[in-house]
């Protein structure tokens, strides 16, 4: 177990964790369970390096924090500076491919823009499944559009790829982002590790943002494979693109700085059965089937109301991605 413990200038602790010892790698064999050898909590992994490398980065993201407070405890606030109506963000697929599966087709690219742009509306079909008991605290429309710019594809040699951003390079054989300040820059690549993807949170280097996704879980067809083959790696990635945290709050019972999530007592997995309970204070029902827990793709389908008011404040104006609703 890795824990970063940030004490920031406004007194708020922000406490990151990740359990390593439950990480194995694809190489361990095919047959061990698909829940275990595909996860792992990069984003994070990649912010605590970010940290350490950056030692403006955490008084950065604790002003982002405090900005974020402001506007989401002020929702007239945030809808006044938001400017009227939908935010629509074009999106630069980066495809990096040593294989022919691994070029990734124009359907499968597409397919993954259909995804972010169902579940950010709440139209995706599973939306209703969303449990009585949570009802009232679903985001509804998010109002925030995908619209596929370009794609850019390049043939590399590397047979897999890190978390330490060479993808996103030239110099190391990838492809340096597009217009970050105002697309949103995918990348498609074979990530090795075991990781389904990673996010770059507001705040960071715009050399480096956006959001990177295996090619076997980028989309809803093609090379997709199950369980995590509809699409919702980057519905996760890009919520942690758009400022969330994952819902247990990265650490036993953690914060993930959302009211109206329920307590966590750590990330689940598979499919929960229905009614599953943390074991913190209260032992309140768990919101397993959001999007920032790491449950199959077939069993995630909800943001939250509070999640939906944190995402919109960082286009606000003033806050770190403003550019992007100009
Ligand atoms: N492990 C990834 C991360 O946070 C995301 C997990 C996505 N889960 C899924 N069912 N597609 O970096
Ligand atoms: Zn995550
Ligand atoms: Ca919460």
């Amino acid at each position: 177990m890795r824990k970063l413990t940030l004490i920031v200038t406004t007194g708020l602790l922000v406490s990151i964790s990740c359990n390593k010892s439950s990480r194995q790698d694809e190489s361990s064999g095919a047959d061990e369970p698909a829940a275990v050898t595909l996860r792992n909590c990069a984003s994070n992994d990649v912010l605590q390096e970010q940290l350490k490398a950056d030692p403006s980065l955490a008084a950065r993201m604790e002003s982002i924090e405090a900005f974020t407070r402001r506007i989401s405890q002020n929702p007239a606030e945030a809808s006044r500076l938001l400017p009227g109506g939908i935010i629509e963000i074009p999106v630069v697929v980066n495809v990096l491919y040593r294989t022919a599966a691994e070029n990734i087709s124009q359907a499968q690219i597409q397919s993954q823009i259909d995804v972010l742009n169902e579940d950010f509306a709440a139209l995706n079909s599973d939306y209703n499944n969303t449990p009585a008991i949570f009802q009232a605290v679903r985001s509804g429309d998010i109002k925030i559009r995908f619209v596929l710019d370009q794609v850019i594809q390049k043939r590399t040699s590397k047979k897999s790829w890190g978390t330490n951003d060479a993808m996103k390079k030239t110099s190391s054989g990838g492809i340096a982002p597009t217009s970050p300040a105002t697309k949103l820059n995918l990348w498609s690549c074979n990530l090795g590790g075991g990781i389904l993807g990673y996010a770059q949170f507001p705040g960071g280097n715009s050399a480096t943002d956006g959001v990177v996704i295996d090619n076997n879980a980028f989309g809803s067809t093609g090379t997709v494979s199950a369980p995590y083959n509809k699409g919702r790696t980057a519905t996760h990635e890009v919520g942690h693109w758009m400022n969330l945290r994952h819902i247990w709050g990265d650490a036993s019972c953690g914060n993930d700085q959302v009211d109206d999530t329920p307590q966590h007592n750590a990330a689940n997995y598979g499919c929960p059965a229905a009614g599953h309970q943390s074991t913190c204070t209260g032992r309140p029902v768990e919101m397993t089937m959001n999007y920032m827990d790491y449950t199959d793709d077939a069993c995630m389908y909800m943001f939250s109301a509070g999640q939906k008011t944190r995402m919109l404040a960082i286009f606000a104006s003033g806050g770190p991605r403003a550019s992007f609703a100009q």
